[in-house]
């Protein structure tokens, strides 16, 4: 790796009112902790003191606002990240993540719709007053709201489904709703997959992601990146007036540093790499990568784990 003085994974990254001390990022992982528990905490706080810019924590489902996730509840969480030099954000699922499965997006009623939008205003709001820098709706990966943009899956008759416009539609509500309520406040992101096989490519998603920027989303995640080049996948929204994350694969410095130095991404997010070692970005920038703890990508004890709900951990450990 270059020397961590001159590395772009070191560079500063302002973003409206706050400022990223560098260029990396922890993706939203679940743990399978009570990420306002004694043992969240701890996983938050150890991945915080690591050195990432910006940790967004995991899936976490908005029904549960007001529930047992309240201002009270996730201020130590967010108290805990920030104390260790990171800022916060908190990637917003939008029904219990287990029932995801089980939903048929084509069932939905209107009345369910408008539920989905006003539980994402008020975690938004409630994430707010705990303190949190940003949010991060999940439309990727298959789940309920990239389902609504997928063709192949959505078929619904309503001004939800069909064309491009409707199949948007949802997810730019969402963020229209959480920009209402405190847009000046948190930083807005979101989380998208930028082709899936069978169903849409690029073109519509550099459309949906236009639409994303204009309605106030300053982070464009998008999930994920294929194996080639690094940020291969990203590069293309590089244009839009966002700031742009790009993951998958990226643990090793070089191919990190490959996507910011080719302008693919403006930020880079180390997951599994920062299961097996929370202290990568530390040890980078000390000049001292040998001593990294490297995921091998055997995925027992990180998404192994994650399908027997069982807490993450690492074989590398
Ligand atoms: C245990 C585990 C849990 C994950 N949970 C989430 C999640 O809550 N939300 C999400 O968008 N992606 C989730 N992901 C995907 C990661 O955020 C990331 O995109 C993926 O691991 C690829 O990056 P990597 O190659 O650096 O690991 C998860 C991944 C792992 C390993």
């Amino acid at each position: 790796m270059t020397n961590p003085a001159l590395s772009p994974l070191f560079e500063t990254l302002a973003i409206r009112q706050w400022s990223l001390k560098n260029r990396v990022v922890m993706p939203p992982m679940v743990t399978v902790r009570n990420i306002v528990g004694e043992d969240g905490i701890a996983w938050y706080s150890e991945h915080a003191e690591g050195g990432p810019g910006l940790v967004i924590i995991e899936a976490t489902a908005t029904p549960r606002f007001g529930q047992d996730l309240t201002v009270e509840t996730l201020t130590p969480l967010v108290e805990a990240i920030h104390a260790k030099g990171a800022l916060a954000a908190i990637q917003l699922f939008p029904v219990i993540i287990s029932r995801d499965a089980e939903l048929d997006l084509n069932e939905l009623s209107l009345a369910d719709i408008q539920t989905i939008v006003a539980d994402y205003r008020r975690a938004a709001r409630i994430c707010q007053a705990a303190g949190m820098d940003g949010v991060q709706p999940h439309g990727a990966h298959g789940f309920l709201l990239n389902r609504f943009f997928s063709p192949a899956h959505n078929r619904r008759s309503d001004e939800y489904g069909g064309s491009l416009d409707n199949r948007m539609r949802l997810g730019l509500e969402i963020v229209r709703a959480i920009v209402d309520e405190v847009g000046s406040e948190l930083m807005m992101l979101y989380r998208h997959t930028p082709v899936q096989a069978d169903s849409y490519g690029l073109e519509e998603s550099l459309a949906f992601a236009r639409e994303l920027v204009a309605a106030g989303v300053d982070v464009l995640d998008l999930s994920p990146s294929s194996k080639e080049a690094p940020g291969d996948l990203a590069a293309p929204f590089m244009q839009l007036g966002a700031k742009v994350i790009t993951v998958g694969n990226l643990d090793k410095p070089e191919r990190a540093e490959e996507a910011l130095r080719e302008s693919r991404a403006d930020l880079v997010a180390i997951g599994r790499g920062l299961i097996a070692d929370p202290n990568w970005a530390n040890k980078l920038a000390e000049n001292n990568a040998d001593s990294i703890t490297k995921c091998v990508r055997c995925d027992v004890m990180c998404f192994g784990n994650l399908r027997q709900r069982i807490p993450i951990a690492c074989t590398q450990w």
